[in-house]
């Protein structure tokens, strides 16, 4: 029963929250819709610790959409073996995570300490901060310590079993039985950032300006009343 909850029922509830709390809080709080930037009250430590977690994070990602959504049979297909696979992903993600958990150490730091941005931030900016630090934290220390503890479990074998079964509205719990702790703690800690995510500054992540780089320098913009006559 309890298995059904936490790789079940949670982690649907969960994504059920992301997606209905994003279109409820677009429709209501428009205006409030934003990073909420510090960076006038501190910027040094801001742009280290902004700079490295976003280096991070991104290939983090990537590493996360082919580790979990790839199964090992179609990499196998393309000739990379199980063994190339678990390096790659040992070296490279734990550099990247090493990485973000670098930037995440800094900006939890500045946000807990600086006396200002303290001031500035909300209770939910300080959990958000935790969180995030403690998910990267568990996922890191997951990679490259508890794989190496535990020499014959593969997290392709079944954590990523589990993670298709749900996206196929399949689930199957029981590939997350023999799943060690500190995976299970950060999968269910990313699952609840999830559900934070839209009531909280991480909505800032789906504004980015795209076209910024793009636009001309100067926009001209018709006059309404003059466009109004045409
Ligand atoms: C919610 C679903 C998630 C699942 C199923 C998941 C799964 C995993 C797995 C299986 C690993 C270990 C990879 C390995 O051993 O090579 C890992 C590592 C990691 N995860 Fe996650 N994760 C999730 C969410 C998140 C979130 C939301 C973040 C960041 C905010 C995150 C950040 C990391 C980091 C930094 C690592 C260590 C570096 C790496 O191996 O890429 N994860 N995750």
């Amino acid at each position: 029963m309890s298995n059904q909850f936490l790789w079940v029922i949670f982690p649907y509830v969960c994504m059920a929250v992301f997606i209905v709390g994003h279109i409820f809080r677009y429709r209501h709080d428009q205006f409030g819709w934003t990073a909420k930037s510090s960076e006038f009250i501190e910027k040094k430590q801001l742009m280290i610790g902004s700079l490295l977690f976003h280096i991070g994070i991104i290939p983090v990602i990537l590493g996360h959409v082919a580790g979990l959504g790839i199964p090992k049979e179609w990499t196998r297909a393309l000739g990379v073996s199980d063994h190339m696979y678990h390096m790659g992903a040992v070296w490279g993600g734990g550099f990247f995570g090493v990485v973000t958990l670098a930037g995440m150490l800094i900006l939890t730091a500045r946000r807990f300490t600086h006396r200002n941005v303290r001031k500035l931030s909300s209770a939910s900016d300080m959990i958000v901060n935790s969180l995030l630090l403690f998910i990267v934290f568990i996922g890191v220390y997951a990679s490259l310590v508890t794989n190496n503890l535990n020499p014959g479990f593969d997290y392709r074998d079944s954590i990523s079993v589990w993670f298709r079964s749900l996206l196929i509205f399949r689930p199957e719990a029981g590939y997350m039985a023999a799943a060690p702790l500190t995976f299970k703690l950060h999968i269910l800690s990313g699952f609840l950032i999830f559900a934070m995510w839209p009531f909280t500054r991480l909505v800032h992540v789906w504004s980015v300006p795209l076209n910024y780089a793009g636009r001309s320098y100067i926009l001209y913009r018709r006059s309404p009343a003059k466009a109004g006559k045409r």
